[in-house]
C-alpha cells in the first residue's frame, strides 16, 4: 500500500505572490505603490515588525542600522582572500557572512529580540561585504560610507568611495524594495528550513546565499546582460539588424538546449510585476542618451525572445523575469555585471531574516513528505557475486 505525499504549506504574512494575476503584495502593500515611493529601511522595518514605522521609529532604526555596517577584520580578511584567490562574488560573500560566527557566540538565543538584533547585524553589513570584494577586486581599499547615509546610498559609496547620485540611489532602492521579498522562492525555503530546526541566524543566512547564487535563481542578470551584449557584439560584427541577430541568438540557444537568461518562471505565468516597476525605475534613470539607446536597444532584444520563445516554447507562458530588468537597471546604476547577485543579496537578506524571524517563532519544523519511486525488496549480495 502506498502512503500520498502530505502537502506541507508554510504560512506567511511577509508577502503573497500571485502568479495568474501577475501581483505581488508585500507585507500588505502592492509592490507598484510601496517599491518606488519607500525608503528600503522602511520596508526592512515593514517585514520585521508587520507595520511601517512613524518618524522617530524610522530615525531610530536607520540610526541603529548605520552604526551596524562595519566591516570586521575576520570579513575584511575572508574577503581579501577570496579576491586574491580569484574566488567568484557570491563564493566571496558567503564565506564572508560565515565569519560573523567569529564575532560572538552564534548559538541560538531564545529571544526573539536577539534574533532581531543578528538581523539588524545581518542587513546592515551585506552591503559592506559586497562592496569590499569589488574594491579589493580593483586594487582599492574598502570605502568607509559616511553614517548619515541611507542604505541603498551607503551601498553605492561604499562600492564606488564616492557620494552616488540622487537618481541611481533612487532607483537602486526602487530595486531593493522590488526584490526585497517573493513568497518562497528557493533562498528563502533554504533558509526556512535551516532556521525551521532552531539552528541560528548565520547559517540560515549562509543556506539562502548558497542557493541564490544557482542561475536558476538570482545567478541570471549577470548572464542576461552578456547575452544582451553578445546580441550586440554578433550585430555589429555581421552589420545585420540587431532584430535578426536576436531572432538567431534565440533559435541556436534554444537548440542547443540552453535558456534565455531573464525569462521564464515558475510562478509566474503572466509578466513578471517586478520586470514593470524596475523598467520605469530605469527609464528615470537613463535621461542621457547613452542610457536611454542601451534601454531602448533592451527592449528590442526583450521583444523579439518573447515572439521566438511563444513560437518555440508554445503554451509555456515564458515571459519576461525581474532578472532581465534587474541586468538593465544595474547597469544604468552603474555597477558591474559580477555584483548583480552579490546586489540582490543585500536587499533579499532583509526578507530572508524576516522568513528567519517567522519561521522560529511562529513556525515548526519543515519536513516534506518524501515520494519514494525506488525499488523495493532488493536482496543483499556480496561484491563478488554481483
Ligand atoms: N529559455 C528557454 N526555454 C525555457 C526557459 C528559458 N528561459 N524557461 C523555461 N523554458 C522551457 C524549458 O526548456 C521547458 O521546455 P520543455 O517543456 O520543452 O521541456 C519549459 O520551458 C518548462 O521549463 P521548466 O524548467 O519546467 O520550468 P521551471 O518552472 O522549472 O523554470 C526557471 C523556471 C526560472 C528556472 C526557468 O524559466 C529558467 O531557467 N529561466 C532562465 C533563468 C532565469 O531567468 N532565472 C531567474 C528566475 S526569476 C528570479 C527568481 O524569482 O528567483
Amino acid at each position: 500500500m502506498s502512503i500520498a505525499p502530505a502537502p506541507e504549506t508554510i504560512r506567511t504574512r511577509l508577502s503573497r505572490v500571485d502568479g495568474q494575476a501577475g501581483e505581488l503584495v508585500i507585507g500588505g502593500y502592492r509592490l507598484e505603490d510601496l517599491a518606488p515611493q519607500a525608503t528600503f529601511e522602511e520596508v526592512v522595518y515593514l517585514l520585521w515588525h508587520d507595520r511601517l514605522p512613524n518618524s522617530a521609529e524610522l530615525t531610530k532604526h536607520r540610526r541603529q542600522l548605520a552604526e551596524e555596517r562595519a566591516l570586521s577584520p575576520q570579513a575584511r580578511q575572508a574577503v581579501q582572500a577570496a579576491v586574491e584567490q580569484g574566488a567568484g562574488s557570491m563564493d566571496a560573500l558567503r564565506l564572508a557572512v560565515e565569519t560573523q560566527v567569529l564575532d560572538g557566540p552564534s548559538e541560538a538565543s531564545e529571544s526573539r529580540e536577539a534574533w532581531l538584533q543578528q538581523a539588524l547585524r545581518m542587513v546592515a553589513r551585506m552591503p559592506v561585504l559586497v562592496a569590499a570584494y569589488a574594491r579589493f577586486r580593483r586594487g582599492q581599499e574598502p570605502a568607509d560610507p559616511p553614517g548619515d547615509l541611507g542604505h541603498a546610498a551607503a551601498y553605492l559609496y561604499a562600492v564606488q568611495g564616492s557620494p552616488a547620485d540622487p537618481e541611481a540611489i533612487r532607483a537602486l532602492e526602487t530595486y531593493f524594495n522590488s526584490v526585497i521579498d517573493h513568497g518562497l522562492n528557493a533562498s528563502t525555503l533554504a533558509a526556512r528550513v535551516v532556521a525551521s530546526t532552531h539552528s541560528d541566524m548565520i547559517a540560515a543566512v549562509a543556506a539562502a546565499l548558497a542557493a541564490l547564487k544557482g542561475p536558476l535563481h538570482g545567478g541570471a542578470p549577470g548572464p542576461a546582460l552578456d547575452m544582451m551584449k553578445e546580441i550586440e557584439r554578433r550585430r555589429s560584427a555581421s552589420g545585420r539588424s540587431l532584430e535578426a541577430e536576436t531572432e538567431d541568438y534565440v533559435r541556436q540557444t534554444v537548440a542547443a538546449g540552453g535558456r534565455l537568461m531573464g525569462f521564464g518562471h515558475r510562478i509566474y505565468k503572466v509578466r513578471d510585476p517586478r520586470a514593470d516597476v524596475l523598467s520605469r525605475a530605469a527609464e528615470q534613470l537613463a535621461v542621457d542618451p547613452q542610457r536611454a539607446d542601451f534601454l531602448r536597444r533592451a527592449k528590442a532584444i526583450e521583444q523579439v525572445t518573447l515572439r521566438v520563445l511563444e513560437e518555440l516554447k508554445p503554451g509555456r507562458n515564458l515571459r519576461t523575469n525581474v532578472e532581465f530588468y534587474t541586468a538593465l537597471l544595474l547597469e544604468c546604476v552603474g555597477l558591474p555585471s559580477d555584483l548583480f547577485t552579490p546586489t540582490f543579496a543585500v536587499a533579499r537578506v532583509a526578507g530572508w531574516t524576516a522568513h528567519i524571524l517567522e519561521q522560529r517563532f511562529e513556525g515548526r519544523l519543515i519536513r516534506p513528505q518524501e515520494e519514494y519511486v525506488g525499488e523495493v525488496g532488493r536482496r543483499w549480495a556480496p561484491a563478488s557475486r554481483r
